[in-house]
């Protein structure tokens, strides 16, 4: 084992051998080959502490950890003693002076995890920082990329939809950029930054154009909760011209793989027919969250000096 990171913070800045090493370690311990034989992590603790709403994320560390063997605490932030004026910082050091080894951790302000990680002794797990990253999500897209194409390299990776309020695009193009693939992008024009293309992305004015040569479509919602607009385009207007519709994917052709890292708005970014249909593996991706999730926790509590990844 080469891993040595105490913390999963980005994909910015991981190493192309970082990244296989943990989606190979996600392989070995896929919830696909049944209960782990061992549990290396029991005794130590998870907290979960999500100050945004969650289902996949939470629940699939939740599962990750108790795989593992880990004691899983989580934390209610709309019944704790932030409402009384105690800081995140104090907060997070209080909850270690219980036996917190771990932090999986959502928050609205960027950079929330690495303060944990600077000030406390835990392992911390971004598991969504604003618009920064969601790495895992990021991790949890390019395996199921992996496991579908066979390999990553030289892939071209179409991002369509609300691209400036998405952690899960910046994971995913850190991530794939890394390891080779090529990343393209579409959506509405005031949602589409142009730093992206400093990042090494390249821009599509429409999604058909996006779709013509790609491999793989990774299709977003419109995060209507960090809009603050006056006027957001309607869901039928935003389906009309950004939805991915079963003629989109018919002309787009069947190799085409259909990613969506959820939570879906039916027949607005997607439609059923698409989402529920064979080329769609946003199921899939749950479940490889699971073995994704399992790996960070193992490898990271290892670069503590406990368990053994
Ligand atoms: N993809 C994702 O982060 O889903 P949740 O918000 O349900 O965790």
């Amino acid at each position: 084992m080469t891993w040595t990171r105490k913390h999963l913070l980005g994909l910015e800045g991981l190493a192309a051998e970082e990244i296989t090493e943990l989606l190979d370690a996600a392989e070995r311990l896929h919830p696909d080959k049944g209960p782990l034989a061992e549990r290396p992590l029991a005794g130590w603790t998870l907290v979960n502490l999500f100050f945004e709403p969650s289902t996949r994320t939470a629940l699939s560390f939740e599962k990750a950890a108790k795989r593992l063997g880990m004691d899983v605490v989580s934390f209610s932030a709309s019944s704790s003693s932030l409402k009384k004026g105690e800081t995140l910082l104090d907060t997070a050091k209080n909850i270690e002076a219980m036996g917190a080894d771990a932090f999986v951790i959502r928050h609205s302000a960027a950079g929330a995890p690495h303060l944990l990680a600077r000030h406390t002794g835990c392992a911390v797990l971004n598991a969504g920082d604003g618009c920064h990253e969601h790495p895992t999500q990021g991790l949890l897209d390019i395996y199921t990329i992996r496991e579908r194409k066979g390999r990553v390299e030289g892939l071209t990776v179409a991002i369509v939809g609300d691209i400036a309020h998405s952690r899960v695009a910046r994971s995913d193009l850190w991530g794939l950029k890394a390891l080779g693939a090529k990343v393209v992008l579409a959506g509405p024009p005031d949602l589409v930054p142009p730093e992206f293309a400093e990042f090494g992305a390249e821009r599509r004015d429409s999604i058909d154009e996006a779709l013509a040569d790609c491999d793989v479509v990774n299709m977003l919602r419109i995060q209507r909760e960090r809009l603050g607009r006056a006027h957001p385009p309607s869901p039928r207007e935003y389906n009309d011209r950004w939805g991915l519709t079963a003629e989109r994917l018919r002309r787009a052709g069947p190799e085409l793989l259909v990613l969506h890292p959820g939570p879906m708005n039916r027949g607005v970014e997607i439609d059923s027919e698409v989402a529920d249909g064979s080329q769609s593996a946003i199921l899939r991706q749950v479940t490889n969250g699971v073995a994704v999730r399992t790996a960070a926790l193992a490898l990271l509590m290892a670069a503590h000096g406990k368990g053994a990844a």
